[in-house]
């Protein structure tokens, strides 16, 4: 039986790629920020996940306004990453686990989720970024199966459908027969806006309530919003917390918290990171 050995959450912006590209991670701007993944690379090594399932949302690299599926998850054997015109070096590919995604589709959709499949995949930054700040040499020691949430174009599913995705990808990942160490990486969020009126818009006060709610007693707590008010509380790029939702989601009902880290700002970003381990 798989086994969900720990879930990562972290923020997934631009800017990480340049400042990777240009080694400035001991720059004073940098090094809140880069500092925080320290222990999350030593537990890491110290777990050795065999496999890794990537909440993320595309943002026009894959998937474009055209077509936009709600749900859509990742069946190749590899994946590879494009220039998305924000001047950041492209990354290595990454070694796909078409066993492992079909059961997860054969089981998300024996669930009534109805998931757009990818035999074909291009992933952006929200896919890269955090790969490579979880392991800086880019040598990839993990097959990975993506699953990809839209918060681009309206409408967005809700939280609480993000959290029963969660629940349902947990329920497949302990079915499938292999006996491989799962970690779950959700990336997005957490407050910020980039565009319009309230473009630079980030709230601590909301975003640490959320942090501490994934870790409490109500990790359901975000989902009494829904779609404006997510946005109104954080941004509407902030939205990408559902990524957060969902992996949370995937660790049962209790998790410890192994570490976290939040620094304002990164970018137009509040970034955040939190290592959590089903308890
Ligand atoms: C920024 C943040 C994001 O989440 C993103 O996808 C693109 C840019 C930013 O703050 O610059
Ligand atoms: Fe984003």
């Amino acid at each position: 039986m798989a086994r969900i050995i720990g879930g990562i959450t972290t923020s997934h912006v631009p800017a990480i790629g340049r400042a990777i590209a240009r080694n400035l991670q001991q720059d004073p701007y940098w090094k809140p920020f880069f500092d925080g993944f320290i222990p999350v690379r030593q537990w890491l090594g110290e777990t050795r996940p065999d496999v890794v399932v990537l909440i993320y949302n595309d943002h026009g690299l894959n998937f474009f306004l055209d077509k936009m599926p709600t749900f859509s998850i990742g069946a190749a054997p590899e994946y590879r990453n494009a220039d998305e015109g924000w001047g950041i070096p492209t990354v290595p590919p990454f070694k796909g686990d078409p066993a492992l995604s079909w059961h997860l589709i054969e089981q998300l959709v024996g669930e009534e989720f109805d998931l757009t499949t990818c035999q074909e995949m291009k992933v952006d930054h929200a896919f890269t970024l955090p790969m490579a700040l979880l392991w800086p040499d880019q040598n990839w020691p993990v097959r990975v199966v993506p699953v990809c949430i839209n918060t681009v174009q309206a409408p967005l599913p809700s939280a609480t459908r993000c959290y029963k995705l969660g629940q349902a990808l947990a329920r497949a990942v302990a079915s499938w027969s292999g006996d491989e160490k799962v970690l779950v990486l959700g990336t997005g969020g957490l407050s910020h806006q980039l565009d319009g009126e309230r473009a630079g818009f980030i709230n601590k006060d909301f975003d640490l309530k959320f942090m501490d709610s994934l870790v409490g007693n109500d990790p359901r707590w975000a989902c009494q919003f829904d779609t404006h008010q997510l946005v109104e509380h954080t941004g509407t790029q902030g939205v990408e917390l559902l990524m957060w939702l969902a992996t949370r989601a995937m660790l049962g009902e209790k998790v410890k918290a192994l570490h976290r880290n939040y620094h304002i700002p990164i970018s137009n970003t509040a970034s955040g990171l939190m290592l959590l381990q089903p308890a």
